[in-house]
């Protein structure tokens, strides 16, 4: 299994609206080729800030995804969203166990 997880912080006052779309996220990423599942966490220490963990059975299908779908699975980030540029991070992960 492949995991990637994007780290963010939001730098203006928009972390509860950020929340709200996560909640309300359009679901498109569900259908696609082998997406697993995500869970969407903001460390108690920094509400401005969230991890976004995707699983994907491999590395392939998060690829063609988000080449692919990433934008469209995006339309309902809140406008005027502003982020910490150096916050903002990708990173990737194979899962050793359960
Ligand atoms: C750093 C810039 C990013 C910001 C500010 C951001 C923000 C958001 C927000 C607010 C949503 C929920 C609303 C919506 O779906 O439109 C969302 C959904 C999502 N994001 Fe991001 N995101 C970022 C980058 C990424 C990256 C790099 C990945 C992949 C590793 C990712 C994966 C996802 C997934 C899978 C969803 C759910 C889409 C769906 O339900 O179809 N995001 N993102």
């Amino acid at each position: 299994m492949f995991v990637a997880v994007s780290i963010f912080e939001i730098a203006n006052d928009m972390a509860e609206e950020v929340r709200q779309a996560f909640i309300q996220r359009p679901h498109l990423v569900d259908e696609a080729s082998g997406f697993l599942g995500m869970q969407v966490l903001s460390p108690q220490e920094n509400a401005n800030e969230f991890w976004v963990m995707t699983s994907w059975t491999n590395e392939d299908s998060y690829k063609v995804w988000y080449k692919e779908h990433m934008k469209e699975s995006h339309q309902g980030v809140p406008k005027g969203l502003k982020l910490k540029r150096e916050s903002t991070k990708v990173r990737y992960f194979d899962k050793i166990t359960k």
